[in-house]
């Protein structure tokens, strides 16, 4: 995965690649996902977080089911995976002093994680340059165990491990990942998607459960789209879950949209991702289709 490859000349005809997205497993993913994505014809997993519930060891069973896949895959860790919850609740709060004298002990539970996940990747700060078949690009992994909107979530926790203490320094964090790539093309994946998308509850960050908050992205993300697009480099999508699609006083979050330079937004989260209907279970993901120049995506269930 980190093979940089050669470099590819524009002019060469490139095939698509399909990428499975999953959304906040939250709990939701079992060996029907395995068997289903170890058969499949997809070519890499993207995991957008969130696989624990409220309970941090709730995530290791999760974790180590998904170590059985056998394509390879990334995992960026949401806002409740490697924390406990007196952590959610005091970042909930916003008391981020609070948060701070409670958090010790999330990188060793983070650590839990990545040694359960086993061959999937634990991303988060990171570049991964990809080259599958005759096409190379970047996956830039942005902030691990974002909680949306305009500060820093489990701040003590990203200044120990990632010196990022403010959404300032998560910007500069993600430019220098950004400055990394060449001319490859570039897949941002997040757990929280960035800014810009709308202010609407319904819209695909939008913030559905305080009247007052509006576009609840992550600023440090836009900042960072921004700036892979104004050094010249082409960001195909951006890939994301949190907020979920089914809205807090009802109605259906937008889950996808396109920006007028082309790059595609996807929010993965259908929560629960397994759910029953029409008499079936079905499990949930999207699929994101990738060539050079574009990407699109298509929602995907499949019945048990
Ligand atoms: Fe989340």
């Amino acid at each position: 995965m980190e093979d940089r490859g050669q470099p590819i000349p524009p002019e060469t005809d490139l095939g698509d690649i399909s990428i499975a997205v999953i959304g906040d497993v939250h709990l939701h993913w079992n060996q029907f996902d395995v068997d289903y994505f170890n058969a499949s014809d997809y070519d890499l997993v993207l995991f957008v977080g969130d696989i624990a519930s409220y309970l941090h060891r709730s995530a290791l069973p999760i974790a180590r089911a998904m170590s059985n896949l056998r394509v390879p895959a990334l995992m960026i860790p949401g806002n409740h995976d490697a924390i406990h919850v007196g952590q959610l609740i005091a970042e909930a709060l916003e008391r981020p002093n609070v948060s701070a004298r409670i958090s010790r002990g999330q990188s060793r539970r983070r650590q839990q994680i990545d040694r359960a996940l086993g061959q999937v990747e634990l991303a988060g700060y990171s570049r991964h340059v990809l080259q599958i078949g005759g096409l190379r690009f970047s996956i830039v992994a942005a902030r691990p165990h974002s909680m949306g909107g305009d500060r820093v979530a489990f701040r003590r926790h990203l200044r120990e491990r990632f010196d990022v203490d403010s959404i300032a320094d998560s910007t500069r964090r993600l430019i220098e990942l950004v400055e990394q790539c060449d001319a490859e093309p570039i897949i941002f994946l997040a757990h929280n998607g960035p800014t810009g998308l709308g202010n609407r509850r319904e819209d695909p960050w939008g913030c559905d459960f305080r009247a007052d908050v509006g576009d609840f992205g992550d600023p440090d993300l836009e900042a960072a789209i921004a700036h892979a697009r104004s050094s010249g480099r082409r960001v195909l999508a951006v890939v994301a879950g949190h907020m979920h699609h089914d809205l807090k006083g009802g109605g259906q979050r937008t889950w996808q949209a396109r920006d007028d330079q082309g790059t595609l937004y996807l929010n993965a989260a259908k929560v629960p991702r397994i759910y029953q209907d029409a008499g079936s279970t079905w499990h949930h993901h999207v699929e994101l289709r990738v060539s050079r120049l574009s990407a699109e995506c298509f929602e995907r269930r499949v019945a048990r």
